[in-house]
């Protein structure tokens, strides 16, 4: 059983498609053991403890420093033991000891076809926005694992999905979610769960 932490700031639209997926069986051999915000007021907050799984909120306001922040979440991380770290929608910089120590064990959602519109300052609507001002007519959102570099990691799954000329940030965010992001995270992480993804010199393989 593949034991998992998702870590969210917002809406948790994408926990509750983990949620969803483990209870209709798209995703299996999975349990989430804790979720944790870095937002006292995310609703992801609430769908968690409605599904009876145990949540955390760790803030980094809370704490004196960013330093004193970082290690008390990698704290708490590991005392759940996880085997994967899920990042879904988690507005946080992760610190680099936690990526060295969860090498290959945290997979992030991020909503365009990388290596387009990503890297720093490109999250949420701001993507949107990036893809309309562009005149893109293709985009998406992929799964990938968290590196050093910002949306860098190797690259897990990918969806496409249609730009339509009536588009506003909003419509084609939640068309992404829709036909992307709420379809790619579930599985990645089924595959996961059943010893099918590989990184082999820093490329996924999937068997
Ligand atoms: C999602 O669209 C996710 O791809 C994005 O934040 C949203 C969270 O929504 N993540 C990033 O932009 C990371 N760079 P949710 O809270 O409803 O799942």
């Amino acid at each position: 059983m593949l034991k998992i932490a998702v870590c969210v700031s917002g809406g948790g639209t994408n926990l509750q498609a983990i949620i969803d997926g483990i209870d209709s069986g798209i995703i299996t051999n999975t349990q989430i053991s804790v979720v944790i915000s870095n937002n006292k007021n995310a609703f992801a907050l609430e769908r968690a403890k409605k599904h009876g799984i145990e949540a955390v909120c760790i803030c980094p306001k809370d704490y004196e420093s960013r330093e004193a922040f970082n290690q008390d979440f990698l704290r708490q991380l590991d005392s759940y033991e996880v085997d994967l770290v899920v990042l879904a929608g988690f507005l946080v910089v992760i610190p680099e000891q936690m990526i060295a120590k969860y090498r290959n064990r945290i997979i992030n959602i991020h909503p365009s076809l990388i290596p387009s519109f990503c890297g720093t300052g490109y999250y949420g609507l701001k993507v949107h926005e990036g893809v309309l001002a562009r005149g893109v007519r293709v985009t998406g959102a992929t799964v990938h694992f968290v590196d050093e570099g910002t949306d860098t990691g190797p690259i897990i799954l990918q969806k496409a999905v249609e730009v339509d000329p009536s588009d506003t940030p909003e419509t084609l965010q939640r068309r992404v979610m829709e036909q992307a992001e709420w379809k790619i995270m579930p599985k990645a992480i089924d595959l996961i769960a059943n010893n099918r993804v590989n990184v082999v010199e820093g490329k996924v393989i999937i068997s």
